[in-house]
């Protein structure tokens, strides 16, 4: 167990995935899809370098595509991007490249969806402020539908919501203990698309805070409209 409150959190890394294909889309890369005129990566990565408190911002791209990224950054005048790493086959993969081509004096990190264009600097600001005093921290919103596990388009049993949440990204870590957990997970076999689960499973404990639901992940085109209008209200 490290010792929460009392590690210097001098340097902040986020690190933005984003080496996904995007299949549930449709033809386009999603990253690059145009949000009231911007690049959906462009709204991302400016959130985290207008953020008092991060550092740096590494992007997790796909490999052979970081020219255009390079692009976007150059054209959008984004700042504090100071490395793109070529991801992998999985989420999973993708984090652990990324946080192996980090510099090696990250104290804290956040690692953040580059399909959610919409999280708010309080949001942000958030999980930042606990973990000054936290190992590993997560945003989570409270299911609001009923939940069935359902087989055979049937209904199987209703599922009881009771403490049940959705959890969202960014996630902020010891950059130390993160870096622990995709190890265990590779040496253990574990699979996960959710960084926090990599913690939970080697025993330490994950805090939550309120997510947001206007922080959505961009997954099917007609989350499209919806991340407008968000980003039209915030902006
Ligand atoms: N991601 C990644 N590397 C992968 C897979 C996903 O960096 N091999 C990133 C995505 O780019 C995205 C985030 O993880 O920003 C969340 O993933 P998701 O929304 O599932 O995006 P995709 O995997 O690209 O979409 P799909 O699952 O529909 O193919
Ligand atoms: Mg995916």
């Amino acid at each position: 167990m490290l010792d929460a409150g009392k590690v210097d959190m001098a340097m902040t890394d986020a690190l933005i995935v984003a080496a996904g294909s995007g299949e549930r889309f449709g033809d386009q890369p999603k990253q690059f899809v145009l949000l009231n005129g911007r690049p959906m990566i462009a709204w991302v990565v400016e959130r985290f370098s207008r953020q008092k408190g991060i550092d740096r911002i590494t992007l997790v791209v796909p490999a052979g595509s970081k020219d255009r990224f390079e692009q976007v950054i150059e054209q959008h005048g984004l700042e504090k991007v100071e490395g793109l790493i070529a991801g992998g086959e999985t989420r999973q993969e993708s984090v652990r490249l990324g946080l192996e081509g980090l510099a090696p004096d990250s104290d804290a990190i956040l690692v953040h969806d580059g399909a959610r264009p919409c999280p708010t600097s309080a949001l942000i600001g958030r999980i930042l402020e606990t973990l000054r005093h936290k190992n590993a921290v997560i945003p989570t919103i409270p299911a609001v539908d009923t939940l069935i596990r359902e087989a055979s388009a049937e209904v199987g049993e209703v599922v009881d919501r009771t403490g049940i949440s959705a959890v969202q990204t960014p996630q902020g870590f010891r950059t130390e203990l993160l870096r622990r957990a995709h190890q265990s997970a590779i040496e253990k076999g574990i699979r996960s698309s959710d960084d926090g689960s990599l913690i939970l499973a080697m025993g330490e404990i994950v805090t939550t805070v309120p997510g947001e639901r206007t922080n959505i992940k961009v997954t099917f085109e007609d989350d499209v409209a919806m991340a407008e209008a968000i980003l039209a209200r915030d902006d």
